[in-house]
């Protein structure tokens, strides 16, 4: 049985005010849930401000992002180092915003992931199809691209830590939701897919989330879903009771 995991992912919204008190909301909310792992992704200026509020509680910090140097000049660039220095246990890599918006590839997203995992945190892959991607019938053909470049070089006992989230771009703030059946189907591919380039075990074993319009009224019919582990939230996760609709639903 793999442990649900719902993590929030804020993207450019807050401010440090508000930040620090969603996660005050969230933490006296949240302080009894021992059925899944929770994390809340802010932007990065209020990572640490974010970070020492939930120290010591049952929710993790993360990233929406990173680079994959060490160290050096790469003006505007956080590295994986910096991120565990103020409390990161997650990564977020391949957003699709970050892959459609910003333009980065599987070549980059793959390099980012290689140098999460050397520090050991814990990356949440993005992979998904646009519309007209799902329409033309490429749907599979995408998400497999993107799962198996940004995975590249990975090993199957690293694999085993790789949190991937399907978030098909279609979905995103759009408030359209794939339905429970469009998503499991994706999912299960998904999970093909792990089995086919590594093993079983860690087929198994890697929890896949579902990213796109997910919302307390939707989350119980995705989650009920055979290979969908947990969900990764925008729009409601900026509300402390959204976010606690959402979390309950993987009881
Ligand atoms: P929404 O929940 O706002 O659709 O965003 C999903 C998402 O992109 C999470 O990473």
């Amino acid at each position: 049985m793999r442990r649900p995991f719902i993590a929030g992912n804020w993207k450019m919204n807050m401010d440090r005010a508000g930040a620090v008190a969603l996660v005050e909301g969230l933490k006296e909310a949240a302080k009894d849930v021992d059925y899944a792992d929770i994390a809340v992704c802010p932007p990065f200026v209020y990572l640490d401000a974010v970070a020492q509020v939930l120290k010591g509680t049952n929710i993790g910090v993360g990233a929406q992002d990173c680079y994959f140097e060490e160290k050096g000049a790469f003006t505007g660039e956080i590295s994986v180092a910096m991120l565990k220095d103020v409390g990161c246990q997650y990564v977020i890599l391949g957003h699709s915003e970050r892959r459609h918006i910003i333009g980065e590839s599987n070549e980059l997203t793959n390099k980012k992931l290689l140098a999460v995992l050397k520090a050991g945190l814990t990356p949440i892959l993005c992979i998904g199809e646009m519309l007209e991607q799902r329409e033309a019938d490429q749907t599979f053909d995408i998400n497999a691209e993107q799962f198996l470049g940004s995975l590249a070089g990975v090993s199957a006992e690293d694999m085993k830590k790789v949190v991937i989230a399907y978030e098909p771009v279609w979905a995103i703030g759009t408030g359209k939701t794939a339905t429970p059946e469009m998503a499991e189907e994706v999912h299960a591919g998904i999970r093909r897919l792990i089995e086919f380039r590594f093993n079983k075990e860690v087929a198994d074993a890697v929890r896949i989330q579902y990213g796109g319009s997910m919302k307390p009224g939707n989350a119980k019919d995705l989650l009920a879903q055979a290979d969908i582990d947990g969900g990764l939230i925008g729009g409601a996760a900026l509300k402390v009771d959204d976010f606690m609709g959402i979390i309950e639903a993987a009881k």
